[in-house]
């Protein structure tokens, strides 16, 4: 049995996580930060570093005495150390240098992007204490992996889980930061993501058109800022803010936030069907935050079951950025003899 111990503070979430032989979850502890960044309606990265200093201690010690482990059970350290806020990367980073010295256990650096979609591989604890439960096998390879979080939607071939081939990605913005621009145009605050889809609930997604922005026939990039701009105008009106959200009638804002849902979903829907034609993968790999997304998940789904492959799709708990990602992936990427020095960077752009 292995156990690997992950460590994660690209942005805005302290987390550490134990995960046994690559798939099983023992501990996940995340602290969200979203209290301390949401009165300046997005992250502050000073801020960010700071609490991970603060945090990080407490919870590593928190997971791994949740997972029932000491150091000396441990089999090596994992750490994201791309990309995101370089001062935030770089408190991961050091603290898991300073483990892997103190507790002389090997140490691998994680992309984060690569982790989210191994988030679809992990069984969650209560999976392995129900006897009775069936846990799908790891997905066939080669898969087709598509990112979708704040800072990233990109589609990649999946050959194995340390060699990812990227298909395509966003020209512009990523879809989770379209969904967060969004809720700030409907006022709904931050992180904009889960109040956009609550608010889509009551909405009518067809009273409103959206462009359908594909890029061409044949590309597999993306591009959300076209839409942002469209859900802009409808909102606040030609050349400038003439009106705001708080002028649209409650059914209208909920319209709109169902229309842009909408639109969001069948371009990823259409991206993710092409890239099938052109890899035809076993499998069908979803990670990041935005996957969290109900009305994504089921279109999603659909995809999947047309093209006669099944889908990975994490649960709920990680969807969102966590450590089990990041140690489940490192425990891959330390068995197939990864290992990082004590040199390793934090490095902001991967
Ligand atoms: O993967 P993640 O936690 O962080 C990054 O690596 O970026 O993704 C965060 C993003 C945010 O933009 C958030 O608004 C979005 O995921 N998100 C959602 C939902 N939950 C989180 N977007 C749409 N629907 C959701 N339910
Ligand atoms: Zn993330």
């Amino acid at each position: 049995m292995s156990c690997v111990l992950g460590i994660e503070t690209t942005c805005d979430e302290t987390a550490c996580a134990v995960v046994e032989d690559g798939r099983i979850v023992r501990s996940n502890v995340v602290r969200t930060q979203i209290d301390l960044h949401q009165k300046y309606g997005g992250v502050v990265p000073e801020i960010a570093a700071r609490a991970h200093i603060e945090w990080l201690n407490d919870i590593v010690a928190t997971a791994m005495q949740i997972a029932g482990v000491t150091a000396e059970d441990l089999s090596g350290i994992a750490v994201a150390n791309c990309p995101g806020l370089v001062g935030c990367l770089l408190v991961g980073v050091s603290a898991a240098k300073a483990l892997a010295f103190a507790w002389d256990k090997p140490l691998v650096g994680v992309n984060h992007v690569h982790a989210h979609l191994y988030a679809g591989c992990l069984i969650p604890p209560q999976g392995r204490d129900n006897a009775s439960a069936v846990w799908p096998d790891p997905p066939a390879l080669p898969a087709l992996g598509l990112v979708i979080s704040g800072g990233h939607t990109t589609l990649y071939e999946v050959q194995r889980f340390d060699s990812l081939r990227r298909l395509g990605s966003t020209i512009d913005d990523a879809v989770g930061e379209a969904f967060d621009k969004v809720a700030a145009i409907l006022q709904l605050g931050y992180p904009g993501g889960p109040l956009v889809e609550n608010l889509a609930r009551d909405g009518r997604a067809n009273e409103v058109k959206f462009p359908l922005s594909l890029l061409g026939k044949q590309s597999l990039d993306f591009s959300f800022s076209g839409i942002k701009t469209a859900v802009l105008y409808h909102v606040n009106g030609q050349g400038g803010a003439q009106r705001t959200s708080a002028d649209l009638t409650p059914q209208q804002r909920a319209d709109t936030a169902a229309a842009f849902q909408r639109v969001v979903a069948e371009i990823l829907e259409v991206k993710v069907r092409r890239a099938m034609e052109v890899m035809t993968p076993r499998s069908l790999i979803v990670g990041g935050g935005v996957s969290a997304n109900a009305c994504i998940r089921g279109c999603l789904q659909r995809v999947a079951d047309a093209a006669k492959i099944p889908l990975y799709l994490p649960p709920m708990a990680y969807c969102t950025d966590n450590a089990a990602m990041i140690a489940g992936l490192g425990s891959q990427l330390l068995e197939s003899g990864g290992r990082a020095d004590l040199d390793l960077s934090a490095i902001a752009t991967a």
